[in-house]
């Protein structure tokens, strides 16, 4: 007759231990749900960061080349430089530019991640490189995200805060000699709309009515912190399913023969994150762009956006 052995006991965890992890989990899930509604904008960019891939510093070694030859003429030796979305600093010539800097703040909301960048630096220019967590909206994001759910007007008890733009005053450590305003304009909404399950309708709504005036406040921020600011940004992205009027490669080319100003009036024909694009907030601000390049961001497998460097 055969018998039946239960060795769970002995395998396999036991039903206290399973409960326990449970809830655990369950803890753990609610914590973030608290922290998501307190500071949306931190936990999603936070959350991304915290995801980013093993490959990714191989992968865009050129994107960080390119960065560098576009604002290395614009780095004087001994300049204090502000890099503002500074993240993992995986796309940055971080090593290079600390080498020639007297001091490198790297401002992020998520400061974690920045202090990973640091750490990888060799003990000489991890020296002269601080990190400083700091939302440059100024709440400003959280409140227009916390705005845009349906129960909006419950959670006015939660956030206390005011739907305002945030205030133009200069970034924390200014003044500096050189800002890099690297990629965050897109993630300064975005993630959090998603991640707070805001549909497609609203969220396309509330990214069309204060990207542009969140953006610009921000923008008007960096500006007031240095007498030279590199804004770098994605108009475009590519991947399957994720199709565009225009390829990324006629993009390029058209830079290289006609000038970048010919390559974004392409690139315009597509459809991305127009509502947080710093050259728009540039020209609403009567700044007049000095130089532009492009090059392409190879973001993960199978996925390409166009980055748009501005020295303004
Ligand atoms: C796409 S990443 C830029 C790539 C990054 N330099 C890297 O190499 O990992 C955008 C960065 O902007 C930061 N960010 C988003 N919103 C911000 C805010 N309101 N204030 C400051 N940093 C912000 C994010 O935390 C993230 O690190």
């Amino acid at each position: 007759m055969p018998r039946t052995i239960d060795r769970s006991h002995v395998d396999g965890p036991k039903n206290a231990d399973i409960e326990r992890f449970s809830a655990h989990r369950q803890r753990a899930e609610r914590e973030l749900e608290r922290l998501r509604m307190r500071a949306p904008s931190r936990v999603a960019n936070a959350s991304r960061n915290a995801q980013a891939g093993w490959d990714r510093r191989r992968r865009w070694a050129a994107a960080r080349g390119a960065l560098w030859d576009f604002l290395a003429p614009a780095l004087d030796d001994g300049a204090r430089v502000a890099i503002v979305g500074a993240g993992n600093g995986d796309d940055l010539p971080l090593r290079r530019i600390a080498r020639r800097a007297s001091e490198v703040a790297l401002i992020d909301i998520d400061p974690r991640a920045a202090e990973g960048a640091r750490r990888r630096l060799g003990r000489a220019e991890r020296r002269k490189v601080e990190v400083i967590g700091h939302d440059v909206t100024r709440g400003g994001a959280d409140a227009v995200v916390l705005a845009a759910l349906p129960e909006a007007a419950d959670l006015h008890h939660l956030t206390g805060r005011r739907h305002s733009p945030p205030p133009c005053d200069p970034l924390p450590g200014a003044p500096y000699d050189l800002v890099v305003g690297d990629l965050f304009y897109s993630q300064l909404l975005y993630p959090a709309l998603v991640d707070l399950g805001v549909d497609a309708d609203r969220r396309e709504a509330t990214l069309a009515a204060h990207g542009p005036s969140l953006t610009q406040a921000v923008l008007a921020r960096l500006h007031a912190s240095a007498p030279r600011v590199v804004h770098v940004h994605d108009p475009l992205a590519w991947w399957d399913g994720h199709e565009q009027p225009v390829a990324l490669a006629d993009i390029l080319a058209a830079a290289a023969s006609d000038g970048p100003a010919a390559a974004l009036a392409l690139a315009a024909r597509g459809g991305g994150p127009h509502e947080s694009d710093p050259r728009a907030a540039l020209a609403n601000l009567g700044i007049s762009p000095a130089a532009t390049t492009l090059w392409r961001w190879p973001f993960a497998a199978g996925v390409d956006y166009l980055a748009c460097a501005t020295l303004a």
